[in-house]
């Protein structure tokens, strides 16, 4: 619930809203959005003055903060120069963008980019061409990931239960992968890693390994739970891949551009996929634009094979704009150095909050992603709503709107409380967003059985 406006202005906006357009993913008669009369940097602001540090940059796309002015700029000028023209031109922005992208940023095994508007439409790019490169139907895509909520995408995504649009589509198939803190029946992250490799194996061979396109998944986890897999398990997925000529996917939606510290998760865990698929972060959602990287090989098979799909808005101008004036302040400002050193100081002090509160069981993170996950009960380890389900339950709604009226923003799903900054943050900012953090979780220890 958010806090009742007191402000008129404020007032009138969100009941105008709320009277004529649609919320996503929520009951309309429940919404309450909170008005937003300004941002800027770390920060939002309502129409009562007050003001959110965003703990979670918004949907973990605002890596730069808000209102850089160097891509604000960018913006205006290419606004002002040609806002728009077909996806089968050639045009100065787009050539640079492009090659930014295949020279300087993605893994060396990427030749060419193919631009969508965001995150779903480029996994249904990602699956058209997985399954015309390899002549194959199915997909295996992991329990716990999201991939977005277009129809192809919502196949592939992994929630226990997911509001899924029916028919549902044939061909999707679902395999879990390690999850470290629920694990805990394994004597360690690469024992567990080695038994989802073998069930992954034997699901691949009982659903006939020829007849699948592509392995897509989110490298990490992260709106679901902040999920990190050991190396080994992502390394396994490539053998598993190449020995059986089926495509790896990683959806880089989330974590490219500098969340984990690097310009990709591959790069991280040192894999190299044959397609990511990305967007949040390539303009921090300035304007939308995400897109498709593929490898050689498959750049190659569409030279001479049709592509059958695209979008009106396919490389659109403000986009490749926006995304170059973006990539040149991740360059600039040293963010992903920056993010690195960061993220050690908040993997330090989430655990100095698992140490201190008996209602956390474990925290985790990678880069500035981090996750809290909590529990009833200390010894059992059992969670506050059941396993499995991505909505917050009172516990974590107690806790996040404690922390909100203390002017921190962050989202919970299930028991996991997704921490995730602008990667422009400071160390003194970190650690008062995180002290903020600290005290709300009273309200989680205050429920404890
Ligand atoms: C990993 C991942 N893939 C895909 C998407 C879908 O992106 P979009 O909402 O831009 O369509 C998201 C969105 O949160 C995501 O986190």
């Amino acid at each position: 619930m958010e806090t009742p406006l007191k402000n008129s202005e404020g007032q009138k906006i969100q009941e105008l809203c709320r009277k004529y357009s649609i919320y996503t993913w929520s009951i309309q008669q429940d919404v309450d959005p909170l008005a937003v009369a300004k941002t800027e940097g770390l920060y939002y602001w309502d129409y009562d003055g007050r003001r959110y540090l965003d703990f979670t940059s918004q949907l973990v796309n605002v890596n730069i903060g808000f209102n850089h002015p160097k891509v604000v700029e960018a913006m205006v000028e290419q606004a002002r120069k040609m806002p728009f023209i077909a996806p089968k031109y050639a045009f100065d922005k787009r050539a640079e963008l492009s090659r930014l992208l295949i020279e300087e940023i993605a893994p060396k095994n990427m030749a060419k980019v193919l631009f969508s508007l965001a995150g779903a439409d480029a996994n249904e790019f990602a699956l058209r061409i997985a399954k015309a490169y390899t002549g194959r139907e199915k997909i295996f895509t992991k329990y716990w990931d999201y991939h977005g909520s277009t129809y192809g995408a919502a196949m592939m995504n992994g929630e226990a239960i997911k509001p899924s649009p029916l028919p549902e589509i044939g061909g999707f198939i679902k395999f879990f992968g390690p999850f470290p803190f629920h694990d805990r029946s394994f004597a360690s992250a690469e024992e567990a890693s080695a038994f989802y490799l073998r069930d992954l194996r034997n699901r691949l061979i009982f659903e006939g390994a020829d007849k699948v396109a592509a392995i897509i998944i989110e490298p990490v986890t992260g709106s679901n739970g902040v999920i990190i897999p050991p190396k080994s398990f992502l390394h396994g997925l490539r053998s598993l891949c190449d020995e059986f000529g089926i495509l790896l996917v990683f959806d880089e939606v989330m974590m490219g551009f500098g969340r984990t510290g690097r310009w990709f998760a591959a790069e991280y865990f040192d894999v190299q996929p044959d397609i990511i698929t990305f967007a949040k972060g390539i303009t921090c959602g300035y304007v939308p634009l995400g897109g498709v990287l593929i490898s050689r090989k498959i750049a190659d098979y569409l030279e001479t094979n049709r592509i059958s799909c695209g979008l009106t808005y396919n490389a659109h101008p403000m986009g490749c704009a926006a995304a170059i004036a973006t990539i040149n302040v991740y360059k600039e400002e040293k963010i992903l150095e920056h993010t690195r050193e960061m993220a050690v100081v908040l993997e330090a002090e989430l655990q100095k909050i698992k140490v201190k509160h008996p209602s956390v069981g474990d925290v985790r993170s990678i880069g500035l992603m981090g996750g809290i996950e909590i529990v009833k009960n200390a010894k059992t380890l059992e969670p506050f709503v059941p396993y499995g389900i991505t909505n917050p339950g009172e516990a974590m709604n107690a806790f996040v709107n404690a922390a909100k009226l203390k002017g921190v923003s962050m989202f919970g799903r299930g028991n996991i409380a997704v921490v995730a900054p602008p990667l422009i943050i400071k160390e003194d900012e970190l650690k008062e967003a995180l002290a903020v953090v600290d005290d709300a979780l009273g309200e989680v220890d205050a429920r404890m059985e």
